[in-house]
């Protein structure tokens, strides 16, 4: 013990200046004496509240050094496109035109909220694994899927996640625009959807509710309620402001519709449009999981 609080009292004089050093010294004796009278153990009644809890999302023992790694970094990716869109709102609140142009008129808590579970939440109980466990990664364009009835706390991620989905660092990149780019293009905002999935996150409420860009953009002015907790919004709106705020400061690129293009070929700044498009599929590759009522869904 004695050794102990010298080696501290060590540490702590050497990064002193030479007149604080005799200060350091004269702690040494407080410190000997609350080591000798503070029990040996913590006391067997602590009550820690944070016990068992943890902010990283836990990755199952199925996915190998590679698979986890690369996970790993995918969602945190998920977590810095989360922070960021949570502080843009709180930022800017409902005067961002990023903000009025997903949620329309709705408040920004429940928006704040829902990034900051990502971001902060429990994730104890959850596992992202790598081995396939229900078979359906060998089906064309399977990048994962949440598990549904078989483990509501669980997500698959098939081998595909790791040879197509891009970092973040690479957004505004390889021709990809935010109107008009796949939400899983990036693997952080495809994470922030199986996220969204598990019921300790999206508790069941941040659903599907529109899932085109032009969709989205028509349910912020339909339905702002709904607009707040689509799993499709809360994406689309992390890779807008990420892209306007951090990525190409200033600039993004939130880009245009097909439709928003023809309507209007002068208009540079991006505008909630209240026309209703036929949701067109988006061209490239598909993504598809199955949701808890056993339908498969695939966008
Ligand atoms: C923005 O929020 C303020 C309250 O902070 C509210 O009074 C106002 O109506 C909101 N504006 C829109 C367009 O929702
Ligand atoms: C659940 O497990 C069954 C049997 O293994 C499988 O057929 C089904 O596709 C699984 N459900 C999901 C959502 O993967
Ligand atoms: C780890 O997983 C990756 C991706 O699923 C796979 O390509 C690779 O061969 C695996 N590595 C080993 C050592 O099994
Ligand atoms: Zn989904």
């Amino acid at each position: 013990m004695r050794t102990n609080v010298f080696l501290s009292s060590l540490a702590l004089s050497s990064s002193l200046t030479e007149a604080a050093k005799l200060r350091g010294r004269q702690d040494v004796v407080t410190v000997t004496h609350t080591v000798i009278e503070a029990p040996a153990t913590p006391t067997p009644y602590a009550y820690d509240w944070a016990a068992g809890a943890t902010k990283d999302v836990p990755i199952h023992n199925s996915c190998n050094a590679t698979e986890r790694a690369l996970l790993r970094r995918g969602l945190s990716d998920a977590i810095k496109l989360a922070e960021h869109a949570k502080d843009h709102v709180l930022r800017f609140g409902n005067s961002s035109e990023f903000y009025a142009k997903y949620f329309g008129s709705a408040p920004t808590a429940e928006v704040i909220g829902w990034y900051d579970k990502i971001v902060n939440g429990d994730k104890s109980g959850i596992w992202f694994r790598c081995d396939d466990i229900d078979g359906n990664c060998h089906q064309d364009g399977w990048g994962g899927h949440w598990r549904g009835e078989n483990a509501t706390q669980e997500t698959v991620i098939c081998p595909l996640s790791y040879t197509t989905r891009q970092p973040i660092e690479g957004l505004c990149g390889f021709g990809y625009q935010v109107a008009t780019g796949e939400l899983n293009f990036y693997f952080g905002s495809d994470l922030i959807h199986r996220l969204l999935h598990i019921p300790s996150i999206g508790e069941g409420v941040a659903e599907h509710y529109a899932d085109s860009y032009a969709d989205c953009l028509e349910l912020a002015v339909s339905d702002p309620e709904l607009a707040v907790r689509n799993s499709h919004t809360l994406q689309y709106f992390a890779l807008d402001v990420y892209a306007y705020d951090i990525a190409l400061p200033g600039e993004g690129c939130t880009g245009r519709t097909p439709e928003e293009a023809s309507d209007e070929d002068s208009s540079p700044e991006p505008t909630a449009t209240t026309e209703t498009a036929p949701s067109t599929t988006q061209t490239g590759g598909t993504e598809c999981h199955t949701h808890a009522d056993g339908e498969e869904h695939c966008v």
